[in-house]
């Protein structure tokens, strides 16, 4: 089966509305000079301030999808009501964006986001007809401690509680060993496509082998222009999440070039 290549840039808290302004022109004008069944899906995730200054590129072949996307960073379950700070996902979708990321490592570790919470904001996201974005990843000490594929298969299993096949399906999980994150110290392609492997195996366990064949599966950590092309010749790496190469126009083009021999369809 055919999986259409996810190239997503993660801003994290980065760029205000000048600067994600210019960085979007660049990489809107690259990815124009394409048609959509020449290039990945490329998502980008700007801070929320500045989701007016971005938009999403629709595909020139009538398929109703876009050549560019645009993720809120994070998400809240509930539609409205008193939860200072948040966001919901009506507001990111009236806001233009058709993919949020959600269970970023960042997130559990600095906002205390547990697997349930998780759990809620995937299925508010795809009630709300957006794609969840579900990270998962082991640190430094589980992986050395030979937990790591415990650690994944839970929290996919637990992101994934409750959601339909048909949603499973729709959806994108991203691999980001935490201790790869920023590091410069990228995940070897072989290992991390073992570990992919192992996340699509939990999802037929939970969602059955079509959910399985068909969810996206990316990796993140130091992903950089010399580093992709290995990690997209992989069987069950279909795209990259990334942060620090993703604030430079020039690098994340460069990134969805070196992806494109990779691509062939559209849907
Ligand atoms: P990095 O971040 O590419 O800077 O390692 C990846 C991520 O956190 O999504």
């Amino acid at each position: 089966m055919s999986r259409k290549p996810i190239i997503a840039g993660n801003w994290k808290m980065n760029l205000c509305q000048s600067e994600a302004k210019s960085l979007f022109d660049g990489i809107s004008s690259f990815v124009s000079n394409y048609k959509a069944t020449e290039l990945p899906c490329v998502v980008i995730a700007p801070v929320f301030t500045s989701l007016c200054c971005v938009h999403s590129i629709p595909c020139d072949c009538g398929c109703g999808g876009n050549k560019l996307s645009v993720a809120g960073q994070n998400c809240h379950w509930e539609a409205s009501g008193a939860y200072t700070g948040e966001i919901s996902v009506e507001m990111l979708k009236d806001a233009g964006c058709s993919f949020v990321i959600i269970g970023h490592s960042e997130r559990r570790q600095y906002f205390s986001e547990s697997d349930e919470m998780i759990n809620k904001k995937a299925k508010a996201i795809l009630a709300g007809g957006l794609t969840p974005i579900i990270c998962c990843g082991e640190s430094l000490e589980q992986r050395e401690s030979g937990a790591t594929d415990e650690w994944i298969a839970s929290q996919i299993r637990a992101a994934l509680s409750g959601i339909s096949s048909e949603d499973v399906s729709k959806s994108v999980i991203a691999y980001e060993p935490i201790w790869a994150i920023g590091t410069g110290k990228s995940c070897d392609a072989d290992e991390a496509n073992r570990v992919c492997k192992m996340i699509r195996s939990v999802v037929s366990e939970v969602a059955g082998s079509s959910a399985a064949d068909s969810i996206r599966i990316l990796y993140g950590g130091s992903v950089k222009p010399s580093t992709i092309e290995e990690q997209m010749s992989k069987s069950d790496i279909d795209g990259a999440l990334i942060g620090g190469a993703s604030l430079k126009a020039d690098s994340f083009n460069e990134i969805i070039e070196k992806t494109m021999k990779s691509c062939t369809c559209c849907a």
